[in-house]
């Protein structure tokens, strides 16, 4: 049977995408960005998914304001770089998984959400920075990858509760899938950002950082946040982070946080990435539960040496 391994978040800002398209990724200026994410590509070189489903929220290319899912699942076989202005990104078509994303469409479907159906899209920086932050640049993308588009662009925006159950639904319609596969989810967007209006530029690390933390320890809690709270705490386009809870949502309650990174700013933003393993399926235990067994164990022995 296929299943979620882990999930990883990461900010998908497009000037991060132009630094390495125009490679300036050892400016020094650009160099503290791209150093962060060494660790990152270690990481996704060693875990080397099958698959990965990439939640993103498209940036007026594939979509526009004739046309706003709130949740569009791409199940075509390609998906080509967008026209973003100055012509599409020299990075991969990226390749999907029809047969895996079709059967998620079905489950979820049938489970409550009302996902769009996609079988022609193009994806832009929102799915292929985080590729690139992921995977390096190579020739190919080393896995298919499933795109799932948000709308966090034009008012509402589904709620981060919301997101962390259609999380919830990917997760069980992965878990019935029959082909063994070993399934990455990727959450993408934010963290703490506003672009336009009197508070552009805002950057809010504290907000980022408790985010990070709760993402990790209390993902339920931290999905129940209002979006006036985003708004608040992390400008406007902070919203994005809404598509983190569904990679949480997709991973188990307690997961192992494996790696962290975070760093001001990127162009206008701040930069958050973070990567955290399904210990249940990795057949190890959390160490709290290690701990209470050893502390039990000690115990025990004590008692015996008493008697
Ligand atoms: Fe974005």
């Amino acid at each position: 049977m296929a299943k979620i391994i882990a999930g990883l978040a990461s900010s998908h800002v497009p000037a991060i995408g132009a630094a390495i398209d125009n490679k300036q990724t050892e400016d020094p200026y650009w160099k503290r960005v791209f150093s962060g994410f060494e660790k990152t590509k270690e990481w996704m070189a060693k875990v080397n998914p099958d698959v990965v489903i990439g939640i993103y929220n498209d940036h007026a290319s594939a979509f526009s304001v004739e046309i706003i899912p709130t949740f569009a699942l791409g199940c075509a076989a390609e998906f080509p770089p967008a026209d973003e202005g100055w012509g599409p990104r020299p990075v991969p078509i990226v390749k999907g998984h029809p047969k895996l994303a079709s059967h998620i469409a079905t489950s979820a479907i049938l489970d409550g959400f009302d996902l769009t159906i996609v079988n022609k899209m193009e994806v832009d920086h929102g799915l292929t920075v985080p590729l690139n932050l992921a995977f390096g640049s190579p020739t190919e993308w080393p896995c298919p990858v499933i795109p799932l588009a948000v709308n966090v662009v034009q008012y509402p925006p589904p709620t981060g509760k919301r997101c962390f159950d259609l999380g919830r639904a990917i997760r069980k319609a992965v878990a019935s899938y029959p082909e063994d596969l070993r399934v990455v989810v990727f959450g993408t967007g934010g963290m703490s950002h506003q672009i336009s209006g009197p508070r552009a530029g805002l950057i809010n690390s504290k907000f980022d950082k408790s985010f990070l933390d709760r993402l990790t320890k209390d993902p339920k809690g931290l999905a129940a946040m209002p979006h006036l709270e985003y708004m608040r705490e992390a400008g406007a386009e902070g919203i994005e982070l809404v598509m983190w809870h569904v990679m949480r949502g997709a991973l188990d309650d307690h997961v192992r946080e494996v790696y962290r990174f975070y760093t001001v700013p990127a162009s206008n933003t701040a930069v958050g990435n973070i990567i955290l393993e399904n210990v249940g399926k990795t057949g190890k235990k959390p160490a709290a539960k290690k701990k209470a067994k050893t502390a039990n164990k000690t115990a025990k022995k004590g008692l015996r040496k008493a008697a």
